[in-house]
């Protein structure tokens, strides 16, 4: 069976400017893969591809065994600044989504899915708020919910914790786990913070500095599931000290 996302031998420019050179990655269905590296070396170029919403210059990237052509509801993306529409409710937002990619549920359906997942990310007491009545944390909790919904079978997500205070930040990144964990999709996601990569991955890429940037390292986690509760944080930290380290080092180092 061909790997659920693979990016083969991929370059990317624009104009004179190469951002990604000769490029291969191949990721398994269910599998959750972060991409560390240093800011502009083409981590969201990356995913914008993968989402269909961008194309390299050379190489090929298929879903599913199939060429991207465009977006397709079989990929979901969660932006960093999360792009709600002002105009609808959390959960007026969360149906909006689902009404073009899950066309087979109802009106009801679809209230009844957004609630769910307004719920599993606590949000259920504001369902009926717009985006302007949310803080920041509140809207990203918003485009993780409806991202979630949708169900998408490889969700793509570009630093989707990326403006939020480190506590909100917590909470998410554990709420995102456990949805995961139950769901287990293909799951590709940017992120700046190392810690947060090993907390949710079973792999982590790293990219090296631009231009012509490529991953330079491919590194597993191996530390078991699940990862967080009763007791479980302090294994944890101490099971990963060391990938930590290495992690630090190479984004340090290139
Ligand atoms: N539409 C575009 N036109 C020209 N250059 C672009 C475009 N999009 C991205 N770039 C360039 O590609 C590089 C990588 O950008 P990006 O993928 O956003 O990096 P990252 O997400 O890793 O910070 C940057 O140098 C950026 O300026
Ligand atoms: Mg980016």
């Amino acid at each position: 069976m061909p790997a659920h996302v693979v990016l083969s031998d991929i370059t990317k420019s624009y104009g004179s400017h190469t951002v990604i050179a000769e490029t291969s990655i191949a990721v398994a269905e269910g599998q959750f893969v972060s991409i560390l590296g240093p800011s502009g070396c083409g981590k969201s170029t990356m995913l914008s591809m993968i989402a269909g919403l961008d194309f390299p210059t050379t190489g090929t990237v298929s879903t599913g065994g199939r060429p991207v052509l465009g977006p397709g509801p079989d990929r979901g993306m969660v932006f960093q600044d999360h792009a709600l529409l002002p105009w609808l409710t959390a959960r007026g937002n969360i149906e909006f989504g689902l009404k073009s990619a899950r066309p087979e549920l109802d009106r009801a359906e679809r209230t009844r899915v957004a609630d769910r997942y307004l719920g599993q990310v606590g949000l259920a007491h504001a369902a009926h708020l717009r985006p302007s009545r949310l803080s920041g944390g509140m809207q990203q909790r918003v485009g993780i919910a409806r991202a979630f919904a949708i169900d998408p079978e490889i969700l793509l997500l570009d630093e989707p914790f990326g403006a939020l205070d480190a506590l909100t930040r917590r909470e998410l990144q554990l709420q995102l786990l456990d949805i995961w964990e139950a769901s287990r999709r293909t799951v590709l996601m940017v992120t700046h913070d190392v810690d947060e990569a090993i907390l949710l991955s079973d792999r982590v890429l790293v990219m090296g500095h631009g231009p012509s940037a490529t991953v330079i390292a491919d590194i597993a986690v191996d530390a078991p599931r699940p990862r967080h509760g009763d007791g479980f944080d302090d294994t944890f930290d101490k099971q990963v000290a060391g990938l930590r380290h290495k992690l630090i080092e190479l984004l340090g180092n290139n």
